[in-house]
């Protein structure tokens, strides 16, 4: 029987993070006790600096222990029993961490920019700690530094959906910034394409401004396209028109992908195709099939926007279906809501960056970040690069940018501590 919990919980899981709601809901004890939404009319209660002085300090203390239960689960991780730990218990969701979380200061850096303490009728959102939490593990990295390698979804992370990264995109310059001081780059986008000039034209602006740049021809080499989550690599050549070069298969597979069998690729894709077919069929899509050797996807018909519901309809069948095949358990595989398309790709970006942590000669997750846009639990590709490093959770390209602006602040705070 379906009873209404169950519809709930099919619908809603995959669209909540755990952990930020368990920390949301951690934090709304304080807002319900201190904020003080009656001095809007009541003048003679106390100033608004002196209410948010309290409730920041209330705020904070709650960030701090967070932080110490975090702590807890890594040395249980350490210890080979994460599954026993008291955030375990909290958020069962909760996977691996690579480093601790400077969530007590990261709360603090962001109260003093959104002036979270200082609301009367918002409580702490969903956005706020999903913030806060990426300034945390920033500060973490950046602390423990140096950051080897950053890599970056495509699609919503460094550009608007579908679009390109022109020259004036802001993000270019911090990505010098970036390669300057020594990190290495890696675009980790679904975008699947087994030819440079795809790739060339998408990226143009980054590319065209790398190549220009006065950074040692060897820093230039620092950046890496990997394509189909985890499918086609290229690496910066300013030899080429398209300053890209395809990185044959051989060179870069970890041990495990080698494994991947073609026949099994060919199952899976098939099958994840039938099921595609099945939902236009059902849904009545205005959709096309697009059929590639690495992935499977439908796209819409020309000007035409399907439906939230549809395409999370789509991607729920594809994955259920997929799931309970033999095949999926021979091979990695990552269904996905691309915000007016759904893919099938073989592989997923836990792969893309190990790859890229391998390229680059065995980076370590605690000095890797993944900067994306789509960490849900089902239906989001970016997901899965949890298991491979550290993450930040962005939601539009302009994030991004304030994100690496955040980096560059704290990089030089820290330099000048240890001056
Ligand atoms: P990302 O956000 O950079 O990971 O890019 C995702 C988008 O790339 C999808 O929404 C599609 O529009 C597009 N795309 C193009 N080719 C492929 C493919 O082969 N697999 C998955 N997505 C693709
Ligand atoms: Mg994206």
């Amino acid at each position: 029987m379906t009873t209404r919990y169950r519809v709930e919980y099919a619908l809603k899981t995959h669209r909540r993070d755990q952990l930020i709601e368990w920390i949301k809901g951690l934090l709304a004890v304080p807002f319900v006790l201190h904020s003080q939404p009656t001095a809007v009319f009541e003048p003679r209660s106390e100033s608004v600096d002196q209410m948010a002085g309290i409730t920041q300090r209330r705020y904070a203390e709650i960030m701090r222990d967070v932080e110490e239960i975090v702590n807890d689960h890594i040395a249980h991780q350490l210890a080979g029993t994460h599954d026993r730990s008291k955030l375990k218990l909290l958020v069962p969701s909760v996977a691996t961490f690579f480093t601790p979380l400077a969530l007590h200061d990261a709360f603090i850096w962001q109260d003093q920019r959104r002036f979270i303490s200082w609301r009367r009728f918002v409580p702490p959102s969903f956005n706020d700690v999903r913030l806060i939490l990426n300034t945390s593990q920033i500060m973490s990295l950046v602390r423990n530094g140096p950051l080897d390698l950053v890599t970056f979804d495509g699609d919503v992370t460094l550009y608007d959906d579908g679009k390109s990264l022109t020259p004036d995109n802001a993000v270019i310059p911090r990505i010098l910034r970036l390669m300057r001081n020594g990190s290495r780059i890696g675009i980790v986008t679904a975008a699947g394409y087994s030819e440079a000039r795809r790739y060339y034209e998408r990226l143009y602006g980054l590319l065209d401004a790398i190549h220009a740049s006065d950074l040692p021809a060897a820093s230039k080499q620092n950046l890496i396209v990997m394509g189909g989550e985890s499918n086609y690599c290229f690496k910066f050549t300013g030899d080429s028109p398209d300053l890209l070069k395809l990185v044959p298969r051989n060179d870069w597979l970890l041990p495990e992908m080698m494994l991947w069998q073609e026949s099994d690729i060919t199952e899976l894709l098939d099958l994840a195709e039938a099921s595609l077919r099945d939902t236009i069929k059902n849904l009545r899509m205005e959709a096309s099939i697009v059929r590639k050797d690495r992935a499977v996807g439908i796209i819409p018909q020309p000007t035409h926007r399907f439906c939230r519901e549809t395409l999370e309809e789509t991607v729920l069948i594809t994955q259920k279906i997929l799931d309970m095949s033999p095949v999926s358990h021979r091979l990695p595989f990552c269904a996905f809501n691309g915000g007016n398309d759904v893919f099938v790709d073989i592989g997923d970006k836990s792969w893309g960056v190990l790859a890229c942590q391998r390229f680059f000669g065995g980076i370590e997750g605690g000095k890797t970040l993944h900067v994306g846009d789509q960490f849900l639990s089902a239906g989001a590709n970016d997901f899965k690069a949890r298991l491979a490093c550290t993450t930040a959770w962005i939601a539009n390209p302009a994030e991004t940018v304030q994100l690496l602006d955040e980096i560059a602040e704290l990089d030089e705070m820290q330099q000048r501590k240890t001056r």
